[in-house]
């Protein structure tokens, strides 16, 4: 498959090769791909042996990071762009310390095949059309139990209906579940900015429940 490979420096040494196609939105790796995988590497919320399921994975950049960090992943997105994520785990395979496998998950469908609840669930640039948030948010709530926590990353965007849309993804969210914006200052140093934002969510379980993951205590070592 020809395209462009964006290299990715991990804090080890070497990096990742994640190729980036002509064709769809998740053919390339988004800015908020970036800010999520490095900061799973800044070790907040510990992932070696952890089960982690990636919503809207594109290139794979961000669960790929995952699994060089020891956490089992899976990598979901439409099937078109299964063939890209199996390149992107091929590149990549040797610098994985946990697992990383790729599934067709499309939001709102049945995931009875992805229980039992993971231990993360990792999300960068999923909030970007109006249509997809019910069924994301059905798919967010039928996947994550009580102690799953979410990472979802976004870049604000100004322009046309986004700002409608992430006011309305916020409101429905908080139906369900509790969430906090992890602090800029809480970023990589290199690739942070003033308009990307990471939340960390937890689902409601009930009157009291529902602290969300902020940190490694709250969420990660469970
Ligand atoms: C803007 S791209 C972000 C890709 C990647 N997470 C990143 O940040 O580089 C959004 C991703 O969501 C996926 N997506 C959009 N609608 C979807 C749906 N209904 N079900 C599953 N995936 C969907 C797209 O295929 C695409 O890979």
């Amino acid at each position: 498959m020809s395209g462009f490979v964006r290299e990715l420096e991990l804090r080890s040494g070497p990096s990742l090769r994640l190729l980036q196609r002509s064709g769809g939105v998740g053919c390339v790796v988004w800015d908020a791909a970036l800010v999520l995988a490095k900061f799973l590497e800044t070790g907040s919320f510990p992932l070696s042996r952890r089960a982690v399921l990636e919503l809207g994975s594109g290139t794979g950049a961000v669960g790929i990071m995952a699994a060089t960090l020891g956490a089992d992943v899976t990598l979901t997105d439409l099937q078109e762009l299964q063939e890209l994520l199996a390149v992107n785990i091929d590149n990549n395979r040797h610098l994985v310390t946990g697992s990383v496998r790729a599934e067709v998950l499309k939001w709102g469908q049945d995931v009875s095949g992805f229980r039992p609840p993971p231990d993360y669930i990792l999300m960068a640039d999923c909030i970007y059309y109006e249509e997809s948030l019910e069924p994301l948010l059905k798919t967010l709530r039928e996947l994550t139990g009580p102690d799953t926590c979410v990472l979802c990353c976004y870049e604000q965007r100004t322009e046309g209906r986004n700002p409608e849309i992430e006011r309305r993804y916020l409101e429905l969210l908080q139906v369900d579940f509790e969430l906090e914006r992890v602090p800029l200052d809480q970023h990589d140093e290199q690739f942070r900015s003033e308009d990307i934002h990471i939340l960390s969510i937890r689902r409601k379980t009930k009157v009291g429940d529902g602290a969300p993951c902020a940190s490694a205590s709250a969420c990660g070592q469970h």
